[in-house]
């Protein structure tokens, strides 16, 4: 019996446009992509033409691109980086009761640490009201964060109607969007976000490859001190693979 997966919210296969570039990569990368030297410039060139790759297909500049691990690192980067940027007692948090795991954890940490968060009802179809959205945003809170498509049901929210709302109340709006890009548009701009999530494993990549979109001049706690890695969001040397 022949198997056939289908399970390509769960995963995918590396398509193998993606693993040649890899071997690329993996044979020709190894110098350090701070290193001014033979070793280290085909290196940064690696990492920065994969950013601006990203950040042509969500329409933003390539230093707006933060990579990650994948998908949880960062949406974690994201609610934690407002979190501690934020400097107001008990920030308010809005996001709807489908969120998936790697949204209610980290909002469930920062509840034990003091945020406040509502989570918006979903419809028969799981869908969020925007009406309710626009209900529940008050002077304490510092982010809506509301997925694009889930994982399960496949329901994509109006996030541009949603984003829209939380711009006109003077709020940031995040969207996890690791079901959703490379299958549906995701620009930035037109679905009017501040940050978003993508895990490039749901699209052909290996696993352990994410990145967070972050809108210039949006204030955000690093997610890793250290050195200046990643406009000094995320420490650690960039890997070119
Ligand atoms: C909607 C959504 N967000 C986040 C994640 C987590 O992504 P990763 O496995 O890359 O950390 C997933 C993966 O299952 C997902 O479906």
């Amino acid at each position: 019996m022949r198997d056939i997966y289908l399970d390509f919210n769960a995963s995918t296969p590396v398509a193998p446009e993606v693993a040649e570039i890899m071997r690329h990569a993996l044979e020709t990368g190894h110098g350090n992509p701070s290193s001014s030297h033979w070793a280290g410039v085909p290196a940064r060139q690696m990492v920065e033409e994969a950013r601006t790759r990203v950040a042509d297909l969500l329409g933003c500049s390539p230093r707006e691109i933060v990579f990650t691990s994948g998908g949880s690192e960062a949406n974690n980067h994201a609610l934690k980086g407002v979190f501690f940027a934020s400097g107001k007692g008990q920030p308010h948090f809005i996001t709807s009761s489908a969120a998936h795991p790697a949204i209610v954890a980290p909002l469930r940490f920062l509840e034990s640490l003091g945020a406040r968060v509502t989570w918006l009802p979903v419809d028969g179809t799981g869908l969020v009201d925007p009406d309710d959205l626009r209900r529940a945003i008050t002077p304490k809170t510092v982010l809506v964060t509301i997925m694009h498509a889930n994982n399960e049901t496949g329901t994509i929210q109006p996030i541009a109607e949603c984003a829209a709302i939380a711009r006109e109340l003077g709020v940031r709006f995040h969207t996890d969007a690791a079901q959703s890009v490379g299958k549906i548009p995701t620009r930035a701009d037109d679905v009017g976000v501040d940050m978003l999530t993508m895990a490039g494993h749901k699209f052909h990549t290996p696993k352990g490859v994410g990145a967070l979109f972050i809108r210039d001049g949006l204030r955000l706690e690093p997610f890793v001190h250290g050195a200046g890695h990643e406009s000094s969001r995320r420490a650690g040397i960039e890997s070119a693979m």
